[in-house]
């Protein structure tokens, strides 16, 4: 397919505020929070930056240069840029990532969707019962499978729509809504009594909280966060144009995914503190601990309906970008329509999703490895595929694509005056400083287990 025929974002504007959807998800909403608070506080943010700029940017700036520079799909990147070589494979790994990644990431998706409409029709009060009414909704057959159905069509009806008029218009929106409501429910919540405590869990300096583990934790949820070795940042860089400035919208996607995650600690940490409950996270923090605080505090029915949009908006702005991958490989390796390609994605993914969706209630006693569907999906897409296609992108930027090529990529051949030194220390990291850290995560988590 020509360059011509393929569809790109209309501004630059457009490929950052997709970028930053893409990179803001769940992650920073139900994990960053809490991990900051159990890993050490600020020493733990001082970490997790350390992490984001030395590795995690350099390998984003990888992929955005394999993706730009092939202007293809991430199978046909690859296959492109290693003239057909066995590195195709590694594009067909980050195909089958996001697969297993959207199996379980659309159920999540279907229980923000429930919690917020229940939220609208003002279903909860200080009286609910929150762990159970969280379990009855995920062991049910009828409500979570429309619920993850419902998310799967909204997320395909925007695919359908293209990379202009769905993903980029979507994006657009979306990503004012969320900066502008997290904003006002961290304000609203430094205002509640007890903030301080919040405060001083997200904040607090404890570096004998340091160690190893706090590291792996910090480029895990670095690589997670910024959705870095699934095909998304390949995929979405092979519809920008030579002109957009890929350092800089490196540079912004980044600060904005760090800020937001912070800003969504100090929305979350000081409402359940002043709420008289200690944090957790994932699951348990969103659908069973916030909806009690919200049930429990003035004004709360108002924050509840918005931080339901707000969970909603991310998670689907991250699927997106995990879906237009597949959808991409497959319109442009079969060479068939969007429609095709959207419909046929949509049957993979709800098939996987359906037994990720009842392994709660009907699938809940069959196990794959001792572990449930949804735990599976999670973890070999998490754990493992994650970290492995970060390891071989860098790889690729570092030692298959010419240096010239990665520095004509970087400047947008010549119009960007970027000093020699950052060109020659991102390479430095892309080619040895990301792969050898990676590596040494993989196998020391490989060995651990
Ligand atoms: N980047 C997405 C998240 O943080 C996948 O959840």
């Amino acid at each position: 397919m020509s360059a011509k025929e393929r569809d790109s974002f209309k501004s630059s504007l457009g490929v950052i505020l997709a970028l930053i959807g893409s990179a803001i998800g769940l992650g920073n909403l139900w994990r960053f929070p809490y991990l900051v608070g159990t890993n050490g506080g600020a020493a733990f943010i001082i970490i997790y930056l350390v992490c984001i700029v030395f590795l995690c940017m350099p390998i984003m700036v990888g992929e955005f240069v394999i993706g730009r520079r092939s202007q293809a799909n991430v199978f046909g990147a690859f296959k492109k840029l290693s003239s057909g070589s066995g590195w195709k494979h590694t594009g067909a790994l980050a195909v089958l990532t996001c697969i297993t990644l959207l199996s379980f990431y659309v159920v999540v998706g279907g229980w923000t969707i429930d919690y917020f409409v229940k939220s609208l029709r003002m279903v909860f009060t200080s009286q609910t019962d929150f762990a159970a009414e969280f379990n009855n909704m995920v062991s049910s057959t009828g409500e979570i499978l429309s619920f993850t159905v419902l998310f799967l069509v909204i997320n395909g009806i925007v695919i359908l729509a293209g990379v202009r008029k769905g993903i980029e218009r979507t994006n657009k929106y979306l990503m004012s809504m969320l900066a502008v409501l997290i904003v006002l429910i961290a304000v609203y919540s430094l205002t509640l009594p007890g903030a301080k405590q919040g405060l001083d869990f997200l904040f607090k300096p404890d570096f004998s909280k340091v160690n190893f583990d706090t590291a792996l934790n910090a480029l895990g949820q670095g690589f997670l966060s910024l959705s870095i070795g699934c095909g998304s940042i390949i995929t979405y860089a092979s519809y920008t144009r030579k002109e957009t400035n890929l350092l800089k919208t490196t540079t912004i996607t980044t600060l904005s995914d760090t800020a937001f995650a912070i800003i969504a600690g100090i929305a979350i940490l000081p409402a359940v503190f002043s709420a008289g409950m200690s944090p957790s996270e994932g699951a348990g923090l969103a659908f069973v601990s916030l909806p009690y605080v919200f049930a429990n505090m003035p004004m709360g029915k108002i924050i509840s309906i918005l931080f339901y949009f707000i969970l909603f908006a991310a998670a689907l702005s991250s699927s997106i970008s995990i879906t237009e991958p597949v959808v991409a490989f497959m319109k442009e390796e079969f060479r068939t329509s969007r429609l095709k390609a959207v419909i046929t994605s949509f049957f993979i993914v709800l098939l996987f999703a359906v037994l990720c969706a009842l392994s709660f209630g009907l699938l809940a006693n069959v196990k794959l490895f001792g572990k449930t569907f949804f735990d599976f999906f999670d973890y070999i897409s998490s754990n493992l595929f994650l970290t492995i296609g970060a390891l071989l992108a860098a790889i690729f930027a570092g030692w298959k694509i010419k240096k010239e090529d990665f520095y004509d990529e970087l400047t947008s051949g010549g119009k960007y005056k970027i000093p020699k030194w950052i060109l020659k220390s991102l390479r430095v990291f892309v080619r040895y400083i990301a792969p050898l850290v990676v590596a040494t995560i993989i196998v020391n988590s490989l060995i651990g287990n």
